[in-house]
């Protein structure tokens, strides 16, 4: 066949595919086989350059060109919403709209999603643009990562659609992605995201759209502009969108009466904590288009739609301190020591409070009466101060300039919003976190040396790097308090035994800002040893796929330090592997050789793609829908209704995250 009419051909099957696969969760092809067609995909288009289009599926895994947005001017303006936290303020909200229209309507009840809006414009059913909210009038052209999303549609399918329109939505980032995100941060040294929607945000506006491809991000529509939609339903024509291939939430509801509104927003306060993704209310809509006409607009936001927003919980407290804590980088936390009080069913007695430009914001004294909120947030925040209930001020909250610890000025790179203790070999809690990822499960697993147990041996002088953990005997260790033979045996033995943990974890156990559990296997598949590494050049490693300038920096400063190069050297002495074992580039077992595996749902210790590879890697097959033929799934969270009940019937074995780790291990 000619190869252009294949290309175009493959296009359309592997859209269909996707769209089977990531909104209807139901794939009619095994993952090979789409594997296949994706690779003679790319291979026709590499030999065909004049067929490029940016909309291929070839192209969702985004490319590395850096570029600033470009400024694009809203063809609608991008309005927001009025708020309301009441229930009466909806039956005012209602009883407006009944006023205004004097004629009966419906009202379409929906989820708000909290996470960042985009507006999404297709041409001749193809997507052209995507736009972030901005200031509503322009916003930030961020079409190259959209295209990255998987849950949005490149090229749409069946027909129907006009030729032109706008879709808006919110891109979010589910709860599970971004706790995973977050740990993956947090064991890289890296600055936490503090909620999902600041992470979706700070995801859509990264430069690298093959990063943004990696980061796992989710769209929702719920919102059609243009000349000529299919209905003058907004309800219909959502659910025409999703025929179009778009993802549209379940919880849609068209309502006739107030009374059904509250039901919908009782029943939604309830499932919405057991969602996979964050909402901070519901969204009332008139349904009609031409009743939305009727009823138009404010400056600022329609008169034909309302934002009910769920209260966030909060409470207020007294701050009675700020107290600093010392990260493993040396990055500098204030945390606010507060009066213990109730917030959705615990006791906080401490909350975040970022950095000093917050604590500038608020302009907050000891002894103020603070809001604390969690709301969505997994460390409570302070969100306010109620200056009326200031009497008897106290001093002044003013962030630190010498590191709690050492007494070492602390430091501000231009651009960061952290403060850092620069005091990197000898500044105690950096030491001691060190040790504390060294030790770790992900790291070299010693799993007889917790936290209190570096705590002793750090505050005994045992242990002043990590490298002296290996020199530990069990003669020096019995004598420290609450330690007896059989513990300090213990502690050895797992010593002993973290000696055959591969190259790849022991790099990542050395603590390099920035260089999280996947970037150290990356870095060790590609550079092979320790020594390779270290007189790495900064272009060869930026040349490494996934390195960016930011990690390359940062590795490179690490073996600039003195201190780490004979640190080195001490964990050489001692025998940790510092050389990639062939395994790393083709590990192979045959573990699992003749079974066939569907892997389903989100997963918390390794993402989708490695186990499949690890799968592979042991003699498995993955294939792509639930059969008689299965042998077992293996399952995250939310693993796909359908695939779940075909399982059922059939019988297939269900595997979580752990139980497979020990099958191949
Ligand atoms: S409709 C003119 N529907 O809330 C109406 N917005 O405060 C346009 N949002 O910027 C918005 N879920 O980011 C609409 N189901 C939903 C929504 C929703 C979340 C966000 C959106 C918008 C903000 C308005």
């Amino acid at each position: 066949m000619d190869s252009k009419k294949r290309i175009l051909e493959l296009r359309e099957q592997l859209h269909k595919h996707n769209h089977n696969y990531y909104i209807l969760n139901s794939p009619t092809i095994s993952d090979i086989d789409f594997d296949m067609l994706m690779r003679e995909l790319q291979e026709l288009e590499a030999a065909n350059p004049d067929m490029y289009d940016p909309n291929s599926p070839t192209l969702r895994v985004g490319s590395d060109i850096t570029k600033d947005f470009k400024q694009v001017q809203h063809r609608y303006p991008m309005l927001s919403l009025g708020n309301t936290y009441s229930k009466s303020e909806v039956a005012e909200f209602y009883e407006r709209v009944k006023k205004g229209l004097n004629e009966e309507f419906e009202i379409c009840c929906e989820l708000k999603f909290d996470g960042t809006s985009i507006s999404l414009t297709y041409e001749n059913g193809k997507l052209v643009r995507a736009v972030t909210r901005g200031d509503g009038e322009k916003g930030d052209d961020v079409t190259a990562n959209v295209r990255t999303i998987r849950t949005v549609p490149l090229v749409l399918s069946g027909g129907g659609y006009p030729r032109e329109f706008e879709i808006r939505g919110e891109v979010l980032m589910p709860w599970q992605v971004f706790e995973r995100l977050n740990e993956e941060r947090a064991a890289a040294g890296e600055q936490l995201f503090a909620n999902p929607r600041n992470a979706a945000s700070g995801t859509l506006k990264l430069q690298d759209s093959s990063v943004v491809a990696k980061r796992g991000l989710d769209a929702y529509l719920y919102f059609m502009l243009g000349e000529q939609l299919p209905a003058d339903g907004h309800y219909e024509n959502l659910k025409a969108a999703a025929e179009w291939g778009f993802k549209i939430s379940d919880y849609t509801r068209k309502c006739k009466t107030i009374d059904e509104v509250f039901d919908f927003i009782d029943y939604i306060d309830v499932e919405r904590k057991n969602l996979p993704f964050a909402t901070d209310g519901i969204v009332l809509k008139v349904n009609s288009l031409r009743q939305q006409r009727h009823l138009g607009y404010t400056s600022k936001s329609p008169r034909w739609a309302i934002a009910y927003k769920f209260q966030a919980e909060r409470a207020l407290t007294r701050l009675n301190e700020v107290t600093y804590q010392v990260g493993r980088t040396g990055v500098v936390t204030p945390v606010a020591n507060l009066d213990p009080v109730q917030l959705s069913g615990t006791v906080v007695k401490r909350a975040s409070l970022h950095n000093a430009d917050i604590i500038e914001k608020f302009d907050l004294y000891i002894g103020d009466m603070v809001y604390v909120e969690k709301g969505g947030e997994i460390i409570p925040k302070i969100t306010g101060v109620d200056v009326d209930a200031r009497f008897m001020l106290g001093e002044k909250v003013r962030f630190i300039t010498n590191c709690p610890c050492c007494g070492t000025p602390l430091v501000r790179n231009a651009g960061e919003a952290a403060h850092y203790c620069p005091n990197y070999s000898a500044c105690p809690p950096q030491i001691k976190s060190r040790i504390e990822h060294f030790v770790s499960r992900d790291a070299m697993n010693i799993e007889s040396i917790g936290p209190e147990t570096v705590e002793l041996l750090y505050n005994y002088g045992l242990v002043k790097d990590i490298a002296d953990i290996y020199s530990l005997e069990v003669e020096e260790l019995m004598f420290l308090p609450r330690m007896g033979q059989k513990s300090a045996e213990n502690i050895v033995a797992g010593i002993k035994r973290s000696l055959q943990v591969p190259f790849e974890r022991v790099l990542f156990a050395l603590g390099i800002r920035f260089v999280g559990a996947t970037v150290a296997k990356r870095l060790a598949r590609s550079f092979k040893s320790v020594n390779n590494l270290m007189n790495a050049s900064f272009e060869e490693l930026v040349d490494v796929e996934e390195i960016g300038e930011r990690i390359a920096a940062s590795v490179r400063e690490f073996f600039a330090n003195e201190v780490n190069r004979e640190l080195v050297e001490k964990l050489k002495a001692a025998g940790l592997e510092f050389e990639a074992g062939d395994d790393v580039a083709t590990p192979g077992t045959e573990l699992l050789k003749g079974q066939s595996i569907v892997v389903s749902g989100v997963f918390s210790l390794h993402s989708r793609d490695e186990y499949k590879a690890m799968i592979e890697n042991n003699g498995g097959k993955n294939v792509g829908s639930v059969s008689k033929s299965t042998s077992f799934i293996l399952a995250g969270e939310n693993m796909g209704p359908s695939k779940l009940e075909k399982a059922q019937k059939l019988g297939v074995r269900i595997v979580g995250e752990e139980e497979f780790l020990q099958m191949i291990k």
